[in-house]
């Protein structure tokens, strides 16, 4: 039987080894988080990571994953506070949220590689399809939590240059819509 770690403990799935790993997560570890989209490997619903890549869990096998370490959006942070959660929400870059858990493991591993992507890095890396059309807001949010994880482990960046000419700058900027106090763990739907 198939044996793997999954979220930090082993587990032993009495299964036909050929069972998709997906199938695996939601219906034997009832790890519901991780989605089912399309089955076929083209929408991302289904991103786990797999010693720590991103892997689409309808595409590899319990066999394939056989021995190897797999995390589930229920355990990218244990309390829903993993920057790219926090900075989904704060973007408000969820709408039906379907997609959502499959977006969070993809930039996740993105940042891991790189905390400081451009758009065009994020829009090569993160490929999952949203029928809600989030994408613009999805790019914000992945450059959100990277400044966030750079800020964390005290790596510090110039801030970008200013848009607007003084003169005709505000005298003060509004309030961000996206202040920790207004902010929210992210739902991790079924
Ligand atoms: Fe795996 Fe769509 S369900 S890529
Ligand atoms: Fe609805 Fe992406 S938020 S599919």
């Amino acid at each position: 039987m198939p044996r793997l770690t999954v979220n930090d403990r082993p587990v032993e799935f009495r299964m036909d080894p050929e069972t998709p790993l997906l199938w695996a997560l939601r219906d034997a570890a009832n790890l519901t988080g991780t989605k089912y989209g399309c089955g076929v490997g083209d929408c991302g619903a289904c991103l786990v990571l797999i010693d720590g890549e991103a892997t689409k869990s309808c595409l590899i096998s319990l066999a394939e994953a056989e021995g190897r370490f797999v995390t589930t959006i229920e355990a990218l942070s244990r309390d829903r506070s993993h920057p790219v959660q926090r900075a989904l929400v704060a973007e408000q870059a969820i709408q039906c949220g379907f997609c959502t858990p499959g977006i969070a493991i993809a930039a996740a591993a993105l940042l891991a590689r790189n905390a400081d992507p451009g758009e065009a890095e994020i829009k090569a890396a993160i490929t999952n399809l949203c029928r809600c059309g989030v994408y613009p807001r999805l790019v914000r949010a992945v450059q959100r939590a990277g400044r966030d994880m750079r800020a964390a482990s005290g790596i510090v960046t110039p801030a970008p240059a200013a848009v607007l000419a003084p003169a005709s700058a505000p005298a003060s900027a509004p309030a961000s819509a996206a202040t920790p106090e207004n902010t929210a763990p992210l739902p991790t739907s079924n």
